[in-house]
């Protein structure tokens, strides 16, 4: 009481702050492919969250340079650059939340699920390490296609025998950041404020923005209006792949996304209450669909509950059974794969 009367009495919020962290937990988290494009802001929106201690990042190249780069910031998390597979296992110990951004993006004309081929192998194989040296982890699947790398994720950790349907999250915070980013511009209200929940998955037509649910709520908007924002949200990684016309696809909004999501998890970890996030996890919102992106609220073991879909306008709901035949062979796609190879 003597510190907090200092405190009080200095009344400056850097002391406020100092005297706050000191009862934050300690948390590793651990980037996979933390030298790429996502990687690398990733690597520095992690460093500047007061919640990491420490933070270590892997890759099977450029790591030592990314790391030595943003370990001179003066944040709390001490940073460690780790790579190739020798240094994956140490990379991974202790971690609390693992982030993996590791794999091929798309070009220009391709789909999420044209990178399956390369890219299942670079999670099967991340997700292989992550049992043996952190079954206990929270898991933040951010590499395409998702609606297959999570599929294989927790296939590959039956298989080990340590799968936690409670800490295996799809990342969809992109689909999330992108719809409340559009329905504001259109609404005309401050995007500050603004919540849409999107649920599905995270490709085309399976990502379903619900702007029936978008609060502030408007009467702004017309049908069109909803129609026309539904196919920005969910062609809004194809929108960013043309932009950069053959250099890659979201790489610093995906890094904000992540960031936002992690801090999420760590939140929830650390006994915050009310903690609420979409997130494609393992889920029975929607019969035939073993994984479905929803509102998920987090907590000290990972998902504390799937929430529901909530009412959904006419215009959801035709939505809604468009994208079950393509989520549900996609899922089906990850696990084959998973158990097959
Ligand atoms: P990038 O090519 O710039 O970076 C990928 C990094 O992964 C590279 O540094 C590479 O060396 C590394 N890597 C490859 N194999 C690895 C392995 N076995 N272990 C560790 N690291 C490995 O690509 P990017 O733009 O950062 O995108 C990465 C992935 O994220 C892509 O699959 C992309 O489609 C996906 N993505 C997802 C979302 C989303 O919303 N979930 C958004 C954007 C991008
Ligand atoms: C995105 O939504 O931006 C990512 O999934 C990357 C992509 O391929 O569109």
């Amino acid at each position: 009481s003597i510190l907090l009367r200092s405190v009080l009495k200095r009344g400056s919020a850097s002391a406020i702050r100092s005297f706050s962290s000191e009862s934050t937990p300690a948390r590793k988290v651990a980037v996979l492919g933390a030298a790429g494009g996502i990687g690398q802001p990733l690597a520095l929106l992690m460093k500047l969250n007061p919640l990491v201690s420490s933070l270590s990042l892997y890759d099977i190249m450029g790591t030592p340079g990314v790391a030595a780069d943003v370990s001179h910031i003066n944040t709390r998390a001490v940073v460690a650059g780790f790579m190739q597979e020798e240094q994956l296992g140490e990379a991974l110990k202790g971690a609390d939340v693992v982030i993996i951004p590791a794999g091929v993006p798309r070009k220009p004309g391709m789909t999420r699920d044209d990178l399956f081929n390369i890219n299942a192998g670079i999670v099967k194989g991340l997700c292989t390490a992550i049992a043996k040296y952190c079954p206990e982890a929270i898991v933040n699947m951010i590499s395409n296609p998702v609606n297959s790398t999570v599929p294989i994720a927790a296939e590959v950790f039956k298989k080990a025998g340590t799968y936690n349907e409670k800490k295996l999250f799809g990342v969809t915070t992109l689909d999330v950041v992108r719809a409340k980013t559009f329905y504001a511009g259109k609404a005309k209200v401050p995007v500050e404020g603004v919540n849409v929940p999107v649920v599905g998955g995270h490709a085309g037509i399976t990502i379903l923005p619900l702007f029936s649910q978008a609060t502030p709520a408007t009467n702004a908007l017309g049908a069109d209006d909803i129609k026309a924002l539904t196919k920005r949200t969910q062609d809004g990684g194809t929108e960013v792949v043309e932009a950069k016309a053959g250099k890659g696809s979201a790489t610093l909004s995906m890094a904000y996304a992540g960031a936002v999501f992690a801090d999420a998890c760590l939140k929830g970890l650390n006994g915050v209450p009310d903690i609420v996030e979409c997130s494609f996890v393992q889920s029975t919102v929607i019969s035939g669909l073993p994984f479905f992106a929803s509102k998920v609220r987090l907590g000290k073991n990972g998902v504390e509950e799937v929430l529901g879909l909530g009412p959904l306008s006419d215009f959801e709901k035709e939505g809604l059974e468009a994208l079950k035949p393509e989520l549900k062979s996609s899922i089906e796609k990850g696990i084959k794969f998973a158990t097959e190879s």
